[in-house]
C-alpha cells in the first residue's frame, strides 16, 4: 500500500532522509514513487514509475535539487496503473503546492467534474490529485492559512486518508498533515520533525513518536508540530516510545526478511511467554484482561484477514476448547457488510499484525458500535487497532518486513492460546492442572522451534522443496487445529511462488477436491499424536489410490510411512501444534518461491498493509 514520508528540518537538506524513510518503506508494496521539495519558495518535484532507484536517478536529473523541507511517497496503483504522472505528489494552485495522500477517496468523479468546469487542469488520472486542487483553492480562499485550508478541502471529500501538503514559502517552508483511516505518525528529531506513515520510517529520528488521531490536522515545521483535533482545538497528543531498534528492520546476513524472520521465532516465541506465566504456572497473567472483563464473556467473535485470520481460527478451537464460550470467525470484510447480530457478552477479537487493516478495523468498529467489547492481538504498539481496543495483547514480534507474515503468525496464535487459557481460568472451565499441562508444554516451544531451524533441518526441507517444485498444484490438508494450518501453508505458498494451492479440511476432501489428485498434484498432510491421527490416515490412503504424492509434516510415524516425504515435527500439546506445523510449511514456501525465481519479500499484488478496502 502507499506510504508517506515528510520533513521539515531548519537548516540540514531533507532529501536523504525522505530517500531512507521511502526506503523503509519499500516493504509495504509499491509501484512507483517520488518526492517534493521546498527551499524558501521554490519548490522541485521528481516522480517515477517502478523502483525507487528510478526516482533516485530522476532527482540526479535536477543539478539544483535540494530543500530543507518536503514529503515524498511510494504509490500502489489504486486510480489509473503505474506511471510517472500518477505517481505522487501532485502539483496544484499553479505548482506552489504540492501533495501526497494514501488511501481512497470515494466521490473523487464529482469533485474532478466541478474542479474542471472551474478551469482546473488534472494531470493524472487518480483521486488523490482531486484533493491537491481543492487544497490549492481553499489556502487561497483562507489566505494562506494550512490548517483551515487542508480542513476544508478534506471537509469535501468521502472516503479515507492520510495526507501531507508542502508549502513552499519564504518565510519558511510547512508540511500540513491529516489522517483518517490510514496511519500517520510525528516525531520531532534533530533539527527538525518528522512523518510518516509507518513509525517504522522514523526510527532513525527519534525513540518517540506521536500518532495522529482519526480527523486530526498537523501543522509541521523545523521547531515542532502544532496538532488540531477534529473539531479544530489545538491539542497536545502523549509521545509513545517506541521499543523497536532501527536495525530491526533491516535484514542482516540473511538473503530475504521472510527467512530471517522465519528464524526469529524461538526468540518471538520466548519473549510472547516471558512474564506471561503466573508464579503459579497454572494461570497466565495478560495486562488489561481483567477478571471484570473475562468473566462477562459470553461469546468470541474473531475478525481478521488473511494470515492473520488463520490465527483467528486457532484461537477459535483454543477458546472453545479451554474456555468452554462460543467463538465465531469471520473474515473482517464480510462481517462489516452482512448486518451482523451481536449478542450482549461479545467480546470482539481483532487480530492483525499491523494494526491499520482497513477491514479488520472497520469490522471492530462496527462489533463496538453494536455494544461487544473490544480485545486486539496486534504488534504494532500505538497502532489503531491497539488505541481502540479495551484491551490488547502485544505480540512482541518485533517489525516484520516480508509481506508473507511467518513470525507474527506463530506469536499472534501463541497470544491466542494464552488468552484462551486466561479466559478458561477466569470463567472456572478450565482446572489448574490441564493449564499447567499445557503452560508446561507451551515452555517446550522455543527451543522445539529453534531444533527445526538448524541448518540441517532447513537444508533437508530444501531439499523436499527441490523435489516438490515443479507440482502442478498443491493440496493442504488438516484436521482440527491443523486444519487453520492447512490454509496458512496453502496461503503462503501461492502468495510468494505463484502456484496454485488449496487448504482443505481434510474430511472435506471426498466432497469436491478429490477430484483434483493426479500424480501431478502434492498433497501436504498436516498430522499429530491427536485422536483425529487415524482419520487423518485413511485420507493419505485415499490421495496414494489416486496417484497423488503425498508429504507428511508431522509427529504420526504411520502417516509417515505412507508419505514419499517426510518432514517430523516435535510432539507439544496438541492445541500448541500448530505453532511448530507452520514452521516447516513456511520454510517449504520460502525454498519453492526462491526456486522459481520470485520476488520473496515483494510478492507481485500485494501489499504488507491493506490499508484501503
Ligand atoms: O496486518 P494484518 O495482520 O491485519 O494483515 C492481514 C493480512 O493482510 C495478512 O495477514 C496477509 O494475509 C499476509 N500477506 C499473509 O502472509
Amino acid at each position: 500500500m502507499c506510504g508517506i514520508v515528510g520533513a521539515v528540518r531548519s537548516a540540514a537538506p531533507v532529501t536523504a532522509g525522505l530517500l531512507e524513510g521511502l526506503r523503509v518503506l519499500e516493504y509495504r508494496g509499491y509501484d512507483s514513487a517520488g518526492l517534493a521539495t521546498a527551499e524558501g519558495s521554490t519548490l522541485r518535484v521528481a516522480k517515477r514509475e517502478g523502483r525507487l532507484a528510478n526516482l533516485e536517478a530522476a532527482i540526479a536529473e535536477q543539478p539544483d535539487w535540494g530543500g530543507h523541507a518536503g514529503i515524498g511517497h511510494t504509490r500502489w496503483a489504486t486510480h489509473g496503473p503505474p506511471s510517472d504522472l500518477n505517481s505522487h505528489p501532485h502539483l496544484a494552485g499553479g505548482g506552489g503546492v504540492a501533495l501526497v495522500h494514501n488511501g481512497i477517496l470515494e466521490n473523487h468523479e464529482p469533485l474532478r467534474r466541478e474542479l474542471e468546469a472551474e478551469g482546473v487542469t488534472f494531470r493524472s488520472q487518480t483521486d488523490s490529485e482531486v484533493l491537491a486542487h481543492l487544497f490549492a483553492k481553499e489556502l487561497a480562499a483562507a489566505h494562506g492559512d494550512p490548517v483551515r485550508a487542508l480542513r476544508a478541502a478534506l471537509g469535501r471529500v468521502e472516503g479515507s486518508y492520510a495526507c501531507a501538503a508542502l508549502i513552499p514559502g519564504g518565510g519558511g517552508a510547512r508540511v500540513v498533515c491529516s489522517r483518517n483511516g490510514p496511519p500517520l505518525v510525528l516525531a520531532r528529531g534533530g533539527d527538525g520533525c518528522w512523518l510518516a506513515s509507518d513509525l517504522l520510517a522514523l526510527l532513525p529520528h527519534a525513540p518517540e513518536v506521536v500518532f495522529l488521531e482519526e480527523g486530526d490536522v498537523a501543522l509541521v515545521e523545523a521547531e515542532g508540530f502544532t496538532i488540531h483535533d477534529a473539531g479544530g482545538e489545538v491539542v497536545e497528543r502523549a509521545p509513545k516510545a517506541v521499543d523497536w531498534q532501527p536495525g530491526d528492520s533491516s535484514k542482516g546476513q540473511w538473503p530475504h526478511h521472510m527467512l530471517k524472520e522465519i528464524h526469529e521465532q524461538p526468540g518471538v516465541l520466548a519473549r510472547g511467554l516471558a512474564n506471561r506465566i503466573g508464579p503459579a504456572r497454572d494461570d497466565v497473567a495478560l495486562e488489561g484482561f481483567t477478571d471484570e472483563l473475562l468473566t462477562s464473556v459470553e461469546r468470541v467473535q474473531v475478525l481478521a484477514c488473511g494470515t492473520a485470520l488463520h490465527a483467528g481460527m486457532v484461537a477459535a478451537y483454543a477458546i472453545e476448547q479451554l474456555a468452554r464460550v462460543p467463538v465465531d470467525v469471520d473474515f473482517a470484510s464480510e462481517f462489516r457488510y452482512r448486518e451482523p447480530v451481536v449478542q450482549g457478552g461479545t467480546l470482539s477479537l481483532a487480530i492483525s499484525q499491523s494494526g491499520e487493516t482497513a477491514d479488520t478495523l472497520a469490522a471492530t468498529r462496527l462489533a463496538q458500535q453494536l455494544g461487544a467489547r473490544v480485545a486486539a492481538i496486534c504488534n504494532v504498539q500505538g497502532s489503531s487497532q491497539v488505541r481502540e481496543a479495551d484491551a490488547v495483547v502485544l505480540t512482541q514480534a518485533g517489525p516484520e518486513i516480508g509481506v508473507a507474515s511467518t513470525k507474527a503468525f506463530t506469536a499472534q496464535v501463541l497470544a491466542a492460546i494464552l488468552l484462551a487459557v486466561r479466559l478458561g481460568r477466569a470463567k472456572g472451565a478450565l482446572s489448574a492442572d490441564a493449564a499447567g499441562e499445557l503452560l508446561g508444554a507451551a515452555r517446550q516451544l522455543p527451543s522445539q522451534a529453534e531444533g527445526m531451524l538448524t541448518t540441517a533441518a532447513r537444508e533437508a526441507i530444501a531439499e523436499i522443496a527441490r523435489r516438490h517444485a515443479a507440482a502442478k498444484g498443491f493440496l493442504f490438508l488438516g484436521r482440527g487445529v491443523s486444519f487453520p494450518i492447512a490454509l496458512e501453508g496453502a496461503l503462503k505458498l501461492k502468495e510468494i511462488s505463484y502456484v496454485h494451492a488449496e487448504g482443505y479440511a481434510a474430511g472435506e476432501m471426498k466432497h469436491g477436491p478429490i477430484a483434483l489428485i493426479d500424480p501431478g498434484m502434492t498433497i501436504v498432510c498436516l498430522n499429530g499424536s491427536s485422536p483425529l491421527s487415524e482419520k487423518m490416515r485413511s485420507n493419505v490412503e485415499q490421495v496414494r489410490a489416486r496417484g497423488g504424492v503425498v508429504l507428511s509434516v508431522g509427529s504420526d510415524p504411520e502417516t509417515h510411512a505412507l508419505a514419499s516425504d517426510v518432514v517430523e515435527v516435535p510432539e507439544t500439546h496438541p492445541l500448541l501444534a500448530p505453532i511448530l506445523q507452520v514452521i516447516p510449511l513456511q520454510l517449504f514456501s520460502y525454498f519453492v518461491a526462491d526456486l522459481r525465481g520470485c520476488d520473496i519479500d515483494k510478492p507481485r499484488n500485494l501489499a504488507k498493509s491493506v490499508t484501503v478496502e
